[in-house]
């Protein structure tokens, strides 16, 4: 049994401590931390049976009981907890994005060099069963060669401005798991990139210097050629679907619904709308990832989503604003660690 310590116990950190507490064979949270901890996160870390509270990650560093850390904290803490974590001679599941920051994805990189812990990067769409699909049709060469993958990508509400303000821009905030996606689905990487971005939703996003409405164009290394559409909001709902064509033909996923219930009367005919948003369509795909990254370390095995497979979609990202900023394509070689 895998002795598990989740730093930060936000969101993410909750939905990861709860899905493998309920679902990942082979591993229990023993300790949680946040510096914010208050009662109502307290009560339910004990509901859960976490034995160790702390405020300071720290405390769950120097646990030699614990096997491997779940970094859920902030996005800007994630490099330095990385580091000190592999320093520790932890295993680690990071969070997406590892940073904003190129120098310090670099930094942990380097710590990673020297070390034999397994290190796995939170793009957990990857295993999502629609998405799981996709890949599978395209790997078995159902589809042969890939020539235009189409990501639709939006969400059923904008962000709190204070959190637009801080999340390092749409690209490196939301796009990033669609840019995740464009590789995953390829098996390739991108070499060009050429963005289109605006504001429609709230003048208040443009305000604090974010766009919320996207269309970004890629190149890719096959030689196929890419296209993601974002939008903050969809008034129906989480739009979440994509499609990749090929010389054989062509496979799509549409969204996840409650039900596939259609009503057809006199008045027209109308289905569910999708699952509302990331909690509710993709929550499997989190304890399937850190299932996953359970099973490496006990087999020793490569990690699904490598430091790599981290790094890619940040220098995309990156790419992505250089080029909505310079109105032209951009080249991921101009993007520089
Ligand atoms: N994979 C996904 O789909 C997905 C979804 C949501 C969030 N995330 C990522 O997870 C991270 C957290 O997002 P969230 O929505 O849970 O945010 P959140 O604000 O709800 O939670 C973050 C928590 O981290 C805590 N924290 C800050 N500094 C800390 C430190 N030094 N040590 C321990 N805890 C610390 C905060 O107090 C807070 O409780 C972000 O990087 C975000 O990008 C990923």
């Amino acid at each position: 049994m895998l002795n598990i310590g989740i730093i930060g116990a936000g969101r993410i950190g909750k939905v990861h401590a709860e899905s493998i507490t309920y679902h990942v064979k082979d591993a229990q949270v023993t300790a949680i931390a946040d510096p914010f901890m208050n009662e109502e996160t307290t009560l339910w870390a004990k509901n859960l049976g976490i034995q160790n509270i702390y405020t300071d990650y720290k405390e769950i560093l120097k646990d030699d009981s614990i096997d491997a850390v779940l970094i859920c904290s902030s996005t800007d803490t994630h490099a330095d907890i990385s580091v000190e974590a592999i320093k520790a001679n932890k295993h680690v599941f990071c969070e997406k994005p590892i940073s904003q920051d190129l120098g310090k994805i670099k930094e942990v990189m380097e710590a990673l060099k020297d070390s034999n812990v397994k290190y796995q990067v939170g793009f957990n769409r990857r295993f999502d069963h629609n998405f799981e699909a996709v890949r599978n049709a395209v790997e078995e060469g159902k589809i042969g060669d890939i020539h235009i993958v189409k990501i639709t990508s939006r969400d059923p509400d904008a962000p709190p401005i204070e959190y637009v303000k801080v999340s390092g821009g749409m690209f490196l905030d939301m796009t990033i798991h669609d840019f995740d996606m464009v590789r995953y689905l390829t098996s390739s990487d991108v070499v060009e990139v050429y963005a289109a971005g605006t504001c429609l939703v709230d003048p208040a996003i443009k305000d604090a210097g974010d766009i919320d409405t996207a269309i970004i164009t890629m190149k890719l290394a096959n030689g196929a050629i890419a296209v993601i559409d974002n939008s903050r909001k969809a008034d129906y709902g989480y739009d979440q679907r994509a499609e990749v064509f090929g010389s054989k033909g062509q496979v799509a996923v549409t969204n996840d619904t409650n039900s596939t219930a259609v009503i057809s009367t006199s008045e027209g005919v109308t289905a569910e709308k999708p699952l509302y948003f990331f909690l509710e369509r993709y929550m499997e795909s989190f304890s399937k990832e850190v299932s996953l990254f359970v099973r490496a370390i006990i087999d020793d095995t490569e990690v699904p989503v490598t430091i790599n497979d981290g790094l890619q979609p940040v220098l995309i990202a990156k790419a992505a604003k250089k080029s909505l900023d310079e109105n032209r394509p951009v080249l991921l070689s101009e993007i520089t660690m």
